[in-house]
C-alpha cells in the first residue's frame, strides 16, 4: 500500500501538523522532534509547523518522559524544549493534519476523517499500525517508538515534497 496523500493545507503554501497521544510524554513529543528534525533537514521548517499534544491533562506543562528524553538524546536529537499541552477541539481548526499515535487516540479525537488519522497510515512498514504506548514498559519499548516515528517522519516528510512539486 503506498502512502497517503496529504489533505490540502488550508493556506497554500503552509502546512500545520498534529501529533497527538495520550500523555504528551512519550510517544507524539518523540514523533514530534523527530519530525521536525525532519522538516528542517529537509529545508521545509520556513512551511511546515509540527506541533504534539496529550488527550489527556495530567502532565500538561511537564517536560518529556525521562526514558523518551534519553531515547533521542542518545540517537542525536534535542529532548529539551518540549513541554506537554492537552488537546482541544480548536486543534482540529487551527492543523491541516491531525495524526493520532493509537487508535484510543483516534477514537478520542472523534474518529477517522480526512484530516484526522493514525500516524502510522503514513509508515511503509505495518501500514496503519498503532505506536504502542511505551510509558508502563521498558527501554526496549521507546526504541521501538523511535525506529517507528523515524521512519515514518520520511515517509511524511517525502509526502510534503510531493505536495510542493507542481
Ligand atoms: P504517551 O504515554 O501517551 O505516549 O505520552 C503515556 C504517558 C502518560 C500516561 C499514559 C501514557 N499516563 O497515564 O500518565
Amino acid at each position: 500500500m503506498s502512502a497517503p496523500e496529504l489533505p490540502a493545507p488550508r493556506t497554500p503554501g503552509r502546512y500545520s501538523v498534529a501529533l497527538v497521544c495520550l500523555g504528551n510524554i512519550c510517544r507524539s513529543p518523540m514523533a514530534d522532534v523527530v519530525l521536525s528534525q525532519r522538516v528542517d533537514e529537509a529545508g521545509l521548517s520556513g512551511r511546515v509547523t509540527v506541533a504534539s499534544c496529550g488527550t489527556g491533562d495530567w502532565h500538561v506543562g511537564h517536560p518529556m518522559d525521562g526514558r523518551a528524553a534519553a531515547t533521542l538524546t542518545a540517537a542525536g536529537y534535542d529532548a529539551s524544549r518540549h513541554r506537554a499541552q492537552q488537546w482541544a477541539q480548536t486543534w482540529l481548526e487551527e492543523h491541516d493534519l491531525v495524526l493520532a499515535m493509537d487508535e484510543s487516540n483516534l477514537a478520542d479525537l472523534g474518529g477517522r476523517s480526512a484530516r484526522v488519522r493514525l500516524f502510522r497510515d503514513f509508515d511503509p512498514v505495518g501500514t496503519g499500525g498503532e505506536v504502542p504506548d511505551p510509558y508502563y514498559g521498558g527501554d526496549d519499548g521507546f526504541e521501538e517508538v523511535l525506529t517507528m516515528v523515524e521512519r515514518t517522519s520520511a515517509a511524511i516528510v517525502d509526502a510534503f515534497r510531493r505536495l510542493e512539486e507542481p
